[in-house]
């Protein structure tokens, strides 16, 4: 099950031997884990052998934002740490994306794939405006991904919303991350826009993203179980 199982569990919490002990209990029970800026702040690299040892494949969402030298440094200063999925910003530009690609493809031992963040979803038009993008959200995406795939990124972080849109356009080997996920039987929160897993994936989703249905519930691992239920091997 394990091998078809698109699900990156979100570890979003500082407290490192918390996120460790989740982790250890969903081994098996999801495709991987999603470590963000809230764990990397508070913990950096520290300790971080430790999800490496559980075997799983991680996701280290850092989103890096920088002139092209930096952030193909911080590439470079992260490849130690082995992470299968690293995020940057499509918004840093080509130069940037393609000097991150470059970086990744000079791993000594595992390539990192990198994915790229198109529009932040907290933004919609009228925030794109102020910022003096007078675009339709959606064009954006759809700009923004395009330069991604072009300057070498292995995909991007998508909205459901995006999805279908992003699939026919970037075609079927285009990595499709999706946060924003909710089963039918989970409350939503503070997600507006949310698809099931398993719509999510009929649209084109390569991997989902989820947090609080599985860490928020009672028992994460029956959770767990329950969302790879939708995913038969
Ligand atoms: O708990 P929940 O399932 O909402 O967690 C979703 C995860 O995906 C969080 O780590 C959140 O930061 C991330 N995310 C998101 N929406 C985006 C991008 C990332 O919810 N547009």
């Amino acid at each position: 099950m394990t091998n078809k199982n698109p699900v990156f569990c979100a570890l979003d919490t500082p407290d490192s031997a918390l996120a460790l002990d989740l982790a250890s209990k969903l081994k098996g029970h999801v495709g991987g884990l999603k470590i963000g800026l809230e764990y990397f702040m508070a913990n950096g690299s520290k300790n971080f052998s430790d999800f490496s040892k559980l075997g799983m494949p991680i996701f280290l969402d850092v989103k890096l934002h920088d002139i092209p030298n930096t952030v193909a440094g911080a590439i470079s200063s992260l490849l130690s740490l082995e992470p299968d999925f690293i995020t940057i910003h499509t918004s840093g530009g080509a130069a940037m994306m393609e000097a991150a690609a470059k970086a990744a493809a000079e791993a000594p031992r595992k390539k990192p794939k990198l994915l790229g963040v198109t529009v932040l979803t907290s933004l919609d038009s009228d925030d794109l405006g102020q910022l003096g993008q007078d675009v339709i959200t959606v064009r954006q995406v759809k700009r923004l991904a395009l330069l991604a795939q072009e300057s070498g990124l292995d995909g991007v972080i998508c909205s459901p919303a995006e999805v279908k849109m992003l699939r026919d356009v970037c075609g079927p080997d285009f990595i499709l991350m999706v946060p924003g996920i909710r089963p039918s039987w989970a409350a939503s929160g503070d997600q507006k826009r949310v698809m099931t897993p398993r719509e999510a994936v009929d649209q084109g989703a390569t991997h989902l993203v989820i947090g609080r249905p599985i860490t928020g519930a009672d028992d994460p691992v029956a959770a767990a179980d329950l969302i790879a239920d939708e995913f038969p091997a």
